[in-house]
């Protein structure tokens, strides 16, 4: 009889893994993640460590700070990817870019000279100090140049602090929705923090992803993602596709 119960108890010790990460900056030296090719395999290491089995570099793209050009992407990921080779860590890579939202996003949709998820998601992202002024529009511009918009952690805009309704917005407008991890357990602020719970309550967050930009916050994951709030996010999450 004591068999049964305590088979039942191992059993239910089990939690679910992530495995696919679509948000990092593990390329090297193209914008605030990696700075070098050593930070750059110290982060794929870390990724090892974790179980991870793919990773998909969004570097930043933005028309102030990072104006990095798709080969200017590409050219990073050439090295990385022969370092990598070299170093014989059996992870999948892909590329792929975080886009802020700005009119140098609009100009690059328009020559068709961006570098999509899966060939089907845009990772963009937003101001953290204040709301775009007409978020219809930029999914409109993603929708009609053929990709589905993911906006990157939208539990960390703290304007929407509490906003149901402004993310009901975003959602009716076609955003998916990809969460920071370090957000579920307020590594990043309270603010996103809550609003992270509120979002997986409602059901609404599409994605997982780290956000990385070093290999310390890469070892972090795994307690992030045993907590329940994750745990319970997991099953429904899109990674898995990718
Ligand atoms: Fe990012």
């Amino acid at each position: 009889m004591a068999s049964i119960f305590s088979k039942q108890k191992k059993e239910k010790t089990t939690s679910l893994h992530l495995k696919i990460d679509l948000h990092n900056h593990i390329l090297p030296g193209i914008d605030d993640g990696a700075q070098d090719i050593d930070e750059s395999l110290e982060m794929l290491e870390a990724y090892q460590a974790q179980g991870f089995t793919k990773i998909i570099a969004t570097p930043h793209v933005n028309s102030e700070r990072f104006l990095n050009s798709t080969d200017d992407i590409l050219e990073a990921t050439e090295i990385f990817l022969e370092a990598k080779e070299k170093e014989n860590i059996p992870i999948q890579i892909a590329v792929s870019a975080e886009y802020y939202a700005d009119k140098h996003l609009f100009y690059l949709l328009e020559k068709n000279d961006v570098l999509s998820i899966a060939n089907k998601y845009l990772l963009c992202e937003f101001s953290f100090y204040f709301p775009p002024i007409d978020a219809k529009l930029i999914a409109n511009e993603i929708k009609n140049a053929g990709y589905i918009p993911i906006l990157a952690h939208p539990e960390r805009y703290e304007y929407w602090f509490n906003d149901i309704k402004a993310f009901e917005k975003l959602k009716e407008y076609g955003f998916l929705f990809q969460s920071n991890l370090p957000s579920a357990s307020g590594l990043l602020g309270p603010i996103p923090k809550h609003n992270f719970y509120l979002l997986a309550n409602k059901g609404w967050i599409d994605f997982l992803g780290t956000d990385a930009h070093n290999a310390f916050s890469i070892y972090l994951m795994q307690n992030i993602i045993e907590l329940n709030i994750v745990q319970k996010t997991l099953p429904r999450i899109l990674n898995y596709y990718l």
